[in-house]
């Protein structure tokens, strides 16, 4: 058995940071862990222009410890209103690797996103043009279909087509929750990546109701049935390049998840490589976690691979009841629970 396990530093290909008085709280969690991660654009107002996101990463950089060499890869949120000089001027930025698809109100701040992708494959166009890759929110806003088949709903309406009618962009589909997600993304040539949430190996749709209903298990996508689970975790584990780590770590304040009308978004930032350590190890796959949370991801968005190292031990600990969150509390993932991965 393997009680020690040291991989290369791994990167997280997407991250909810957001600004302001909270990042000194939050930013150390990841910088801990990764080297790099893609951090998403979803703030109110949204980062919607390379001068934004500049400004942005380097708030993100003031909060980043002076011991720690974190490099925040930044997004564009996509509007009907993006313009192709500013696509251009992300990828002449450098700092800039991707831009954002959130379906107009599929989730928290995406009231400024796109209501029909295909009134803006001209700037798609582009961004194959320019290699930044699109990253998309995968499901479909229809209060017609039930929350659990958004995703599969929304890869035939949605994915398929832009994938057909723009076959030179490169595509994430973000925190895949569903084996249709798994079967996409194999049947697809390698323009197409997925992350995956250590949520969504490690829970399914029980865990919003276990013991009662817990906001703290709500996030969206929702968490599916254990065969989706399954199906995420041996695509995880399977060594397929096409899958890589993706936190979707989302902190929200104590009171806006206990709430009657409470936030999406789950915390694992705290203890996120742990966490996913947890999933492949139950899988009997720890062997396979350092290419998916620190090759595949670096290879897609054609960056450099770290060279760093981190050090994991089988060693419990317990998750703190509560983190800091500027003048509030949040609930982590794995609050009070004991984890079996610690990171040295
Ligand atoms: O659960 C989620 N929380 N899903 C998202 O897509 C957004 C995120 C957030 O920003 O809180
Ligand atoms: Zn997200």
């Amino acid at each position: 058995m393997t009680d020690t396990l040291t991989i290369t530093r791994p990167d997280d290909w997407h991250l909810h940071l957001r600004d302001g008085d909270v990042l000194k709280d939050i930013v150390p969690h990841t910088a801990r862990r990764f080297a790099r991660a893609i951090v998403m654009p979803n703030l109110k107002p949204p980062v919607t222009t390379t001068a934004m996101a500049m400004e942005y990463r380097q708030r993100i950089l003031d909060a980043v410890p002076e011991n720690q060499a974190f490099q925040p890869l930044m997004t564009l949120y996509l509007t009907e209103s993006t313009s192709a000089d500013e696509i251009r001027a992300a990828k002449a930025s450098g700092a800039v690797k991707a831009v954002k698809y959130y379906p107009a109100g599929a989730t928290t701040n995406s009231e400024s996103g796109v209501s029909d992708l295909s009134r803006v494959y001209p700037l798609l166009e582009v961004m194959a043009e320019q290699q930044l890759p699109l990253l998309v929110h995968g499901e479909v806003v229809d209060s017609r279909v039930d929350v659990f088949d958004r995703e599969a709903v929304f890869i035939e309406r949605e994915l398929l087509p832009l994938l057909r009618a723009i076959p030179g962009l490169k595509v994430v589909f973000e925190h895949i929750t569903t084996r249709d997600a798994v079967q996409l993304v194999m049947e697809t040539p390698d323009n197409l990546g997925a992350t995956i949430t250590p949520q969504h190996l490690l829970m399914n749709r029980n865990a919003i109701f276990k013991g009662g209903i817990n906001p703290h298990h709500y996030c969206l996508p929702v968490l599916k049935r254990e065969e989706h689970r399954q199906a995420l975790v041996q695509a995880a584990t399977s060594g397929d390049p096409r899958f890589f780590l993706g936190t979707d770590s989302a902190p929200h304040a104590r009171h806006a998840k206990e709430s009657d009308c409470g936030c999406a978004g789950m915390y694992s930032a705290h203890a996120a490589i742990e966490f996913y350590a947890q999933a492949f190890d139950e899988a009997g796959s720890l062997d396979k976690l350092e290419a998916f949370a620190a090759f595949h991801g670096a290879d897609f968005y054609a960056l450099p691979r770290n060279s760093a190292q981190i050090t994991l031990v089988r060693e419990s600990w317990k998750v703190q009841e509560t983190l800091r969150f500027g003048d509030d509390e949040l609930v982590p993932m794995g609050a009070g629970e004991m984890l079996p991965w610690k990171l040295v």
